[in-house]
């Protein structure tokens, strides 16, 4: 192998491009079969192939071997690393894992080998299409890079999550799922995070959207009825009533019907929220779950994706387990009977609220009450804060706080698994809120109802409850900080984590950069869907109570939980340093008979 250093400025000629360069001589070049050239900041690997003179970029689209080191047989380049193989004529791969080889244009004149050095196609446009590629593909290599190049175009990072949410909700015929969720999840954490985490958060968020469509069938979406031929009340009753007969097929058709027949957003979650509060939290509070991160999909993509996006929705709705079907739900308390009993009271308890004061401090007397208290006591007292004044969203916000202060004191005594069951209430609970801040509809208020009898079924992951943790005394915030990534590569930490935490805010260190924290330590572990889902929903619990003193207790939760399900391998981050490096220009690879 001869290598040969050519500077900008050799010899032109009647091409017109500005950037020609010359890179060797022909005899020189075809003596060698091929040649690597360094040219106006550019490593190439010239090939002499029959006829022919190619000019390529020397490292592999993949992750950047030297492709000198290849092997040319019959007009293709093949990558010893991980075998990838391109036309050297077009610089096409015939493997989507690697991506097509960059080729430069070559003239040959006067036996000089001359190469165009003009700067390739719009990265960001090549990655535009990547991403599709990775997404089809499922290739989380392809979608790190495209991720990285796409935030830097558009810092927010809604390109991408478009075409995240797009590609899942036309994809996945089992519909909207965990990889949407997840990718929703994320794209509401973006904004706290540090910028070195932000791509990274999408990449996850993509990944697991191309992962989860993977191995699914294909989805068809139902057109609306044609012209606009119901009223939106009546349309909203024929979705309800399909839902109820497990009708996927004709619930999507009243649903994008509604859209179609310009259904407010409002109109529209309330449709969608009744029909998932019909009946008692549906497949351990997914659904309801699925459908309000879908909404803020929308609020985030664009309502112009309305009939596509929540088209996604009715498959899992309708088929979802009730818990009218669930041992736990009907013996030996009947809470389903409970709860029927306690709705047929919502509509009076409201009105009769409505005409006091509102009582916001009615929130803290109850979070104790669903805590601690036996079913009726629990749902009578949601009934009374109602007649005094107690805005729904206050009882929501009441009912989640408890939640997450079940997984802010859960023992690790407890089987692992009984984590999730804990994290299924909190978040249910949030999206419950979070529909209801949206649209204070009597319908969802149900769910409010449910998700403070799921408080109370997981009353025994807190036996024994343990403790809030005491602050540390005169700690400096900062080193706290610089402790947690390190307290986090060990397993085990629950404790620590959650004091740490407790210990930083007591110290007014600022609340953003703790939970920038949080998610850079989220970002590092392989993806755990509820482990995202638990933070996701610690942050917006904690921004939604403000300077209260205990806003510090869905955060000591997420930290709580994020610690439990630490360390993993970091392989899909791994992934991504591997796509950030190669962005920066970065060797990964490291040849030694090329300095
Ligand atoms: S195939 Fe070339 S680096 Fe992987």
């Amino acid at each position: 192998m001869r290598e040969v250093i050519v500077n900008k400025g050799g010899p032109m000629n009647a091409v017109s491009s500005a950037r020609l360069v010359r890179a060797t001589s022909l005899p020189e070049l075809r003596a060698a079969g091929c040649l690597v050239v360094h040219a106006d900041g550019h490593s190439l690997c010239l090939f002499a192939d029959g006829d022919q003179v190619h000019a390529v970029d020397n490292r592999c689209p993949h992750m950047g071997f030297p492709l000198h080191r290849g092997t040319v047989c019959d007009g293709i380049l093949t990558c010893h690393w991980h075998h990838a193989r391109f036309d050297l004529a077009t610089g096409g791969t015939f493997d989507q894992f690697a991506d097509e080889l960059r080729r430069f244009p070559v003239v040959v004149e006067d036996n000089a080998v001359l190469v165009d050095v003009t700067a390739p196609e719009d990265p960001v446009k090549h990655q535009r299409r990547r991403l599709q590629d990775g997404l089809a593909r499922n290739i989380p290599l392809v979608l790190a890079k495209a991720a990285i190049v796409l935030l830097q175009a558009d810092s927010t990072g809604v390109e991408a999550f478009r075409a995240g949410l797009d590609f899942g909700v036309r994809r996945r015929g089992g519909g909207w799922f965990r990889g949407l969720t997840t990718l929703t999840c994320l794209m509401n954490l973006v904004p706290h995070l540090d910028p070195n985490d932000r791509a990274a958060a999408l990449y996850h968020g993509l990944s697991d959207v191309a992962q989860d469509s993977a191995e699914q069938p294909p989805r068809f979406a139902i057109a609306p009825l044609p012209g606009k031929t119901a009223d939106i009340a009546r349309l909203a009753g024929w979705f309800r009533e399909f839902v109820e007969v497990r009708d996927p097929e004709g619930a999507e058709r009243a649903l994008v019907s509604a859209v179609q027949s310009g259904a407010s957003p409002t109109a529209l979650a309330d449709m969608l929220f009744a029909a998932a509060t019909d009946h008692r939290y549906l497949d351990g509070g997914h659904t309801l779950d699925f459908i309000n991160k879908a909404l803020e999909a929308l609020d985030i993509a664009g309502w112009e994706r309305a009939e596509l996006v929540l088209g996604s929705l009715p498959v899992q709705l309708a088929r979802a387990q009730r818990m009218e079907e669930a041992n736990s739900w009907r013996s030996p308390v009947d809470l389903v009977g409970l709860l029927e009993r306690a709705f047929e009271d919502l509509g009076r308890a409201h009105e009769q609220g409505a005409a006091h004061q509102p009582r916001p401090e009615l929130r803290g007397e109850l979070v104790d009450t669903v805590l601690n208290d036996q079913a009726e006591v629990i749902l009578e007292a949601l009934l009374q804060a109602l007649r005094e004044g107690a805005h729904p969203v206050d009882l929501a916000s009441a009912v989640t706080f408890a939640a997450a202060t079940r997984i802010a004191r859960f023992p690790t005594s407890n089987e692992f698994g009984d984590w999730d069951t804990a994290l299924h209430t909190f978040t249910f609970a949030n999206a419950v809120e979070q529909g209801l801040r949206r649209s204070p509809s009597l319908l969802l208020l149900r769910g409010v109802l449910d998700a403070a009898m799921s408080v109370h079924l997981d009353r025994f992951l807190n036996v024994p409850a343990k403790r809030l943790p005491h602050p540390e005394p005169h700690v400096d915030p900062e080193s706290l900080l610089k402790r947690l990534p390190r307290l986090l590569d060990r397993q085990q930490q629950v404790g620590p984590a959650r004091a740490l935490v407790a210990s930083y805010l007591a110290a007014n260190g600022p609340p953003e950069w703790l939970i920038a924290s949080l998610g850079g330590a989220l970002l590092r572990e392989n993806r755990n869907f509820h482990t995202i889902q638990c933070v996701e929903a610690a942050v917006r619990q904690h921004e939604l109570l403000g300077a209260a003193p205990d806003a510090g207790i869905p955060l000591i939760a997420g930290a709580g939980y994020l610690a439990a399900h630490s360390t993993t391998t970091r392989s899909q981050r791994q992934t991504f340093e591997i796509a950030l490096r190669l962005h920066r220009g970065e060797k990964l690879y490291e040849d030694e008979d090329v300095a």
